[in-house]
């Protein structure tokens, strides 16, 4: 049955001249047909490169819609379009548009976990792979941070110089792990290194040997001597990990560390988009002109 599903996609692409783009925490199946599996970085850029005609997003809407953003005359399409990032969603775009009105010698820099009107107002995007570059980099000594407050955290420190107003967001997902979990998988595990992400709780952080994007906990641990890891971030990274060591031992913080959003996707879903052009991911043409140029700015502003 999945073989079945398998092929029909593949022939549909070809029909369709269709490129499958996914997220490190996709599903084991989404990951073995796509063509490109990153992080929101890699995403990115990938999106800017792809020559085709339709985008199948095997992610959340947010890296849909950047995809949108940067490719206006391709077809993009998210399997599922109920596949949304609550973090993203705590951005009110009329309470930080009276955050602009009240700094405004602070420009926005948008983690790109935001939706396209937020990234319209934004000054330039980061993600968790360049955040504290960014922010380095944009030529002002204060900046507003959209949305998440543990990332804002994370750059504070490494760019000390910088006034950080920070939005009061976070990732649900990631604010599962508490310090004691740390602790406890420590114990468990002596001789493993301990690899968060950004999004985790600044106590948490304190306490890893490596802080990382998805992609960059995968070069880390590529990289190192060591054979065991434990990894704060959600489990469908596990997968990537172990296929690209299988000479090394990756521990979950928590096994319960899912995002719910990023395994609705199914192939099933990616067959129906492609068969049924669903879902479209279309960006108005006013926001999506403003919202390029602050994506944009992050993939020029460093590299
Ligand atoms: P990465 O860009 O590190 O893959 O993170 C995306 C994300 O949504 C993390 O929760
Ligand atoms: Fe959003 Fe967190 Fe899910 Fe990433 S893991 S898509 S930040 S809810």
């Amino acid at each position: 049955m999945v073989n079945r599903t398998v092929e029909e996609i593949l022939a549909l692409k070809k029909q369709r001249n269709a490129i499958i783009l996914a997220h490190n925490y996709q599903r084991e199946e989404v990951q073995e047909i796509a063509d490109f599996v990153g992080d929101s970085l890699e995403l990115s850029r990938q999106a800017t490169k792809v020559d085709c005609d339709v985008i199948v997003f095997c992610g959340v809407h947010f890296m849909a819609e950047t995809a949108a953003i940067l490719n206006p005359d391709k077809t993009v399409l998210l399997p599922e379009i109920d596949a949304g990032c609550p973090m993203a969603d705590t951005v009110d775009v009329e309470e930080l548009k009276r955050w602009i009105d009240r700094y405004p010698y602070a420009p926005v820099v948008s983690y790109v976990n935001t939706t396209a009107e937020v990234k319209a107002l934004s000054y330039a995007c980061c993600t968790s792979a360049n955040a504290p570059q960014i922010v380095k980099a944009v030529p002002f000594s204060s900046i507003i941070f959209v949305p998440d407050k543990n990332l804002a955290d994370w750059v504070k420190k490494h760019v000390p110089e910088k006034e950080i107003i920070a939005w009061n967001g976070f990732c649900p997902t990631h604010h599962m792990i508490k310090k004691e979990d740390i602790i406890r998988a420590k114990k468990a595990h002596p001789d493993a290194l301990v690899i968060v992400h950004p999004e985790c709780r600044p106590e948490v952080i304190e306490l890893a040997d490596h802080v990382a994007s998805t992609s960059g906990m995968v070069r880390f641990a590529l990289g190192a001597s060591q054979k065991e890891f434990i990894i704060g971030t959600e489990v469908g990274l596990l997968y990537r990990l172990k296929k690209e060591n299988p000479d090394k031992v990756f521990y979950p913080v928590k096994k319960t560390m899912i995002c719910p959003n990023m395994k609705i996707t199914t192939l099933e879903s990616i067959l129906t988009a492609l068969k049924e052009n669903q879902y479209v991911i279309k960006v108005p043409e006013d926001i999506r002109i403003k919202a390029y140029e602050a994506v944009q700015r992050m993939l020029t502003l460093i590299s």
